[in-house]
């Protein structure tokens, strides 16, 4: 498959990675379908795209014929079988193996044997996901950072059967949106979030031995080892659910080593559902 702009992109899951890879899609000048099996989600999601595009209008970065184009490319799609015509499916739904296993049985159903069924997931096994549908070769990750319009990462995500052209083709796609692709293997966590758990592990447990304050820990590691942020604004921002979701999965895919413990502490603010920038409270209160 050769990319272009004629390549229709869907997106699965409307939640902060979604609508950011949504966004990116269509800025980049491709058909973009947006799916969420909440019909809500999928409305603040395309409202939150229109905002932060708003936000590149104010600043001087996009023109309002700009804005108004890249949101004319976006549509909602309310049922799964309304992505038929899609060239590529990026699923960013929950990181739940169970429900990503059971959106790709139905999208292989669904889809054209030749599209490219890609998902978001930041730990989850690729082979797993793809394991039971016909044709895995088209199956790979296409794992994006957030904020995904800015972020240059991308791994690119070999399962066991993901074929050569696959892999080729979704470097090539990553490549036309602004993207720096790096190809890994379907390991947990594959690069960043396997060298970031302990990292993340160890502010955790900073806070919890009272080492300093959160404020204080992000301070240092913003101020001291260059990091944009510090380690927990930045579980705040990612969402502390999401974040803590992809530590237990690397923990139990590496057979519960140790070094990938999750925090207590994390625990018991996804519990409290506070969740960071998102819900408006998590390790700081967010306006
Ligand atoms: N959507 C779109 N654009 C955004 C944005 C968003 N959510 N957030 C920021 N931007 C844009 C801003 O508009 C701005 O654009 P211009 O340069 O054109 O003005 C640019 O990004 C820089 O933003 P700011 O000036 O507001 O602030 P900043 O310089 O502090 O950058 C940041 C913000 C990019 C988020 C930066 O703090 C950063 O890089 N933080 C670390 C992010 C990170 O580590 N992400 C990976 C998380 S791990 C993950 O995602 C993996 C996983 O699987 C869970």
């Amino acid at each position: 498959m050769q990319i272009s702009e004629q390549t229709r992109i869907a997106v699965i899951g409307s939640g902060t990675m979604g609508a950011g890879i949504a966004q990116l899609a269509a800025s980049a000048g491709h058909q973009v379908q947006l799916y969420d099996i909440s019909p809500q989600a999928i409305t603040r999601g395309l409202e939150g795209i229109a905002r932060s595009l708003q936000g590149r209008v104010d600043k001087g970065r996009l023109t309002t014929e700009q804005y108004q184009a890249i949101l004319g490319r976006l549509s909602a799609a309310e049922q799964l079988s309304e992505l038929a015509g899609a060239d590529i499916v990026i699923e960013a739904a929950a990181e739940k193996l169970e429900i990503k296993q059971q959106l790709f049985r139905a999208l292989a159903e669904i889809c054209a044997p030749q599209t490219l069924l890609t998902t978001n997931t930041s730990s989850i096994s690729v082979t797993a996901i793809a394991s039971g549908i016909p044709n895995p070769g088209r199956v790979a990750g296409l794992h994006f950072f957030n904020p995904a319009p800015v972020m240059k990462l991308v791994e690119v995500v070999r399962g066991l059967d993901s074929s050569p052209q696959t892999i080729d083709t979704l470097c090539q796609l990553a490549q036309r949106w602004g993207k720096t692709p790096v190809r890994c293997q379907s390991t947990p966590g594959f690069i960043v979030n396997r060298v970031a758990r302990p990292y993340y592990a160890e502010a955790w447990r900073a806070l919890e031995e009272q080492v300093a304050p959160a404020a204080v820990i992000d301070a240092a590691l913003r101020d001291g080892a260059r990091f944009p942020m510090g380690p927990l604004e930045l579980t705040d921002m990612i969402g502390q659910d999401v974040n803590f979701a992809v530590t237990c999965s690397v923990f139990n895919a590496f057979w519960q080593e140790r070094r990938f413990l999750p925090s207590l502490v994390q625990q018991e603010l996804v519990l409290a559902g506070k969740w960071g920038r998102k819900t408006g409270q998590g390790v700081y209160g967010w306006p």
